[in-house]
């Protein structure tokens, strides 16, 4: 029987695309955890846009892909045991769309699926600035259990490049489900100066 656990990751059109493959890559680096992932139609292409990704090389970093339009798919149904989803990154459609229950495609499904069945759902809601409708569907999300987790810039850590920030964001996405990842620099108490060209 196969143990591990699996986190369902949807991909959809908000920028932020590095954040989905810093994730499958690093759950794709744990013996105990397998990605189930679905990507929409806007995801696919704002991967190809900002990582350079094809769709296909995205879905190869995960156990299983499934087709958006596949409403039949093992992650439509709560029957299917998972330990929860990330939407990464979640355009303000998307979160609009399971604020209200509206699943047209899979993705929506799965996140509807996650919340019925009260299991953790992480929110990685990326636009600025946002407007009122989009802090209340993120707020009816907030209501309803989910984990409401913008990809902020992270300052106090110093990160030197983009990929460091990256890097921290996973963690941070990775440690709601109880997973150490190297990426994330914890604060410890401890301040430190920034010295050279660190330093703003
Ligand atoms: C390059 C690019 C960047 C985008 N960035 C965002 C964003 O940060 N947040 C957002 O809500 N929508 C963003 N969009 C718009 C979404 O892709 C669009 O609303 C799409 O319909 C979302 O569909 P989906 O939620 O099914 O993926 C972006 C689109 C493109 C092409």
């Amino acid at each position: 029987m196969d143990a591990k656990k699996r986190l369902v990751v949807g991909v959809s059109g908000a920028s932020g695309a590095a954040l989905a493959v810093g994730l499958l890559r690093a759950l794709g680096s744990l013996p105990d955890w397998e990605a189930h992932l679905v990507v929409s139609r806007s995801g696919a292409r704002t991967l190809l846009h900002e990582t350079g990704f094809p769709e296909a090389g995205v879905t190869a970093l995960a156990a299983t892909a499934y087709d958006r339009e596949d409403i039949g798919a093992a992650i439509a149904s709560g029957t299917f045991r998972t330990e929860g989803m990330v939407i990464v990154p979640c355009s303000m459609k998307t979160a609009a769309g399971v604020a209200c229950g509206y699943s047209d495609n899979l993705l929506l499904r799965a996140a509807d699926v996650t919340l019925k069945e009260r299991r953790k759902l992480v929110v990685v809601a990326r636009e600025t600035p946002l407007s009122r409708i989009h802090l209340r569907n993120l707020s009816i999300l907030a209501e309803v259990g989910a984990v409401i987790m913008p990809p902020m810039l992270t300052y106090y850590t110093h990160p030197c490049t983009v990929a460091d920030m990256t890097g921290h964001m996973v963690g941070k996405i990775l440690n709601e489900f109880g997973i150490e990842y190297s990426g994330l620099k914890r604060w410890n108490g401890q301040a430190t100066v920034p010295d050279g060209e660190e330093a703003a």
